[in-house]
């Protein structure tokens, strides 16, 4: 089966949706490692509950992004991961990793891209007065958040929201689709076609 590495910068609940989808037989792929870049994130102590394997490092114990995602990259090949799977990892990616896993990295963001890319997608969807914002999954590329779009669900803002009551409904909804959709890559019905993904 698909053998996966999640990359998670913080409370980890992507990731947890994706280890119980796995560990009830709903998702049959292997989750091979977590990548986390900061080492008291509680996605660190979900990994270990879920007897996950953890790279867990400090950016700043490195020259570079560069030299990070080399080491990154190195332990990827030694797991012959198939997938990267990114779920609220907070950095940015050089081409180190993303030419290696071209077409086999994925990302879930906040937002119905191309609206609202980078940090802080909610409040800057709550910011601009937006009525429906959402989720997206796409493929990773060179740019920020713009690399084809494999799924998007709606997410209304209604009157009252806060972030936290938004972000509370976004993660509902990613909990159900992040780990739908690599099931769907799982099964070979995914592919890419230039800016198209297409879903049989
Ligand atoms: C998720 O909402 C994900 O969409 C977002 O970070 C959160 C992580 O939550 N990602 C980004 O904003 C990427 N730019 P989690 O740690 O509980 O999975």
């Amino acid at each position: 089966s698909l053998r996966i590495a999640v990359f998670a910068s913080g409370n980890g609940s992507n990731f947890q949706a994706i280890a119980d989808a796995v560990q009830a037989g709903k998702l049959d792929v292997s989750i091979e490692l977590l990548v986390c870049d900061k080492p008291q994130a509680p996605v660190v102590a979900r990994a270990e509950r879920a007897g996950v394997e953890a790279f867990v490092f400090k950016p700043k114990d490195y020259a570079s992004r560069e030299a990070y995602e080399q080491e990154i990259l190195q332990k990827l090949r030694d797991k012959q991961v198939d997938l990267v799977v990114l779920a609220g990892y907070m950095r940015i990616i050089t081409s180190v990793l993303v030419e290696p896993y071209e077409g086999k990295m994925i990302n879930i963001h906040p937002s119905m891209l191309p609206s609202f890319p980078g940090v802080n997608a909610i409040g800057q969807a709550l910011q601009y007065g937006v009525k429906v914002t959402g989720v997206t999954v796409h493929f990773v590329d060179g740019g920020l958040d713009s690399g084809p779009i494999i799924a998007q669900r709606a997410v209304d803002i209604l009157p009252g929201d806060t972030e936290e009551s938004v972000a509370a409904r976004i993660h509902a909804v990613e909990q159900e689709l992040y780990p739908q959709v690599i099931e769907w890559i799982a099964a070979g019905k995914v592919s890419i076609e230039g800016r198209h993904v297409v879903i049989d």
